[in-house]
């Protein structure tokens, strides 16, 4: 399973902070925003991945990222020249997925809830041919909407519909077989004059290929497009962890925690930012008494759900 992170586009809904700023790597509270997403690409565990950026931001990224040795997995990047919709990060990465499965996240997109992971890996095991995630919002015409029939059967996918027939979003978390790439490469623009990912999960539905995977209430999905979202998001993140005394989205955390790096390597980046509390966490992480009584303490991590290997 490969993974792709979509972080270009203009970003002019957060404008003027994204006049020089790619969105992805403005904060979401104590980390940059494309931390989300890596993270559910991590606990999916999957260990190559592909950032499509904007070509001016690419370089950023990579500044940020480098090539994903330090968090023990593969991270490259590719350029979309201009916004012309989601699923051109099917054909931008085509040699990237090669016949392999793939799973895309659009880089504002923020899942937080227990089971998450566990969720996300059984869907990656049992996915055939695409599987998305409908999570239910008060505003469903911000998004892609799905309509259910009484037997939880889906009826219908629709981009931002000005009357929703249902209040489930698709999220922005896509599992694909190789075939999607061939899909996108035949798409027409819509009306705003762009790939939509709604035109091509229809595609799957009407071919009854497409499984809609439903959130609970107990999940936490959140796209942190606009100024109340990206405020909205902060706040929940800066609770959630002022609450639990974990951090969300900790990529070093969750690299440590998989076995992609040891205890010198996670001290090494917690030094390298030893002045913030996020560096702190890590120090703190690495100090732990050794790995093995951890997991006899909580069997699993009570964050990551990373189950003993
Ligand atoms: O967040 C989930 C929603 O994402 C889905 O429910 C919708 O079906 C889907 O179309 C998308 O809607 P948005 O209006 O949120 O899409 P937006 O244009 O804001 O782009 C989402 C992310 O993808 C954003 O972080 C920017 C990036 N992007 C977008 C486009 C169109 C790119 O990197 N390149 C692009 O060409």
């Amino acid at each position: 399973m490969k993974g792709i992170i979509l972080a270009g586009g203009s970003g002019t809904r957060l404008s003027p902070s994204t006049i020089s700023v790619n969105k992805h790597l403005l904060a979401v509270y104590d980390k940059p925003m494309i931390y989300y997403p890596l993270s559910v690409l991590m606990l999916a565990q999957i260990e190559d991945i592909l950032i499509i950026s904007t070509p001016e931001d690419v370089n950023r990224f990579e500044s940020l990222l480098g090539n994903g040795e330090s968090l023990g997995i593969s991270i490259t990047y590719q350029s979309q020249e201009d916004p012309d919709g989601i699923p051109e990060a099917l054909v931008i990465g085509e040699d990237f997925i090669g016949d392999d499965d793939v799973t895309l996240i659009l880089g504002d997109n923020i899942f937080y809830g227990q089971g998450f992971t566990t969720l996300l890996r059984k869907a990656i095991q049992q996915h055939e041919h695409a599987t998305v995630f409908g999570y239910r919002v008060k505003d469903p015409e911000r998004f892609g909407v799905v309509e259910f029939d009484e037997r939880k059967k889906v009826v219908s996918l629709e981009e931002k519909p000005d009357d929703p027939k249902s209040d489930f979003a698709v999220t922005g978390l896509y599992i694909y077989d190789h075939h999607a790439v061939d899909i996108a490469k035949h798409l027409s623009p819509s009306e705003r004059g762009e790939l939509e990912i709604t035109d091509l999960n229809k595609e799957y539905l009407e071919k009854q290929q497409l499984d809609v995977q439903l959130l609970g209430r107990g999940f936490a999905w959140m796209d942190a497009g606009t100024h109340d979202s990206l405020f909205e998001a902060s706040e929940f993140v800066k609770n959630i962890q002022q609450r639990q005394g974990f951090k969300l989205a900790c990529i070093e955390e969750i690299a440590y925690y998989m076995g992609h790096i040891d205890k010198q390597e996670l001290m090494q980046i917690g030094h390298f930012m030893a002045k913030t509390d996020y560096g702190q966490y890590l120090i703190d992480i690495a100090n732990r008494r050794h790995i093995e009584q951890y997991w006899e303490e909580f069997d699993s991590h009570p964050m990551l759900e990373v189950t003993k290997p």
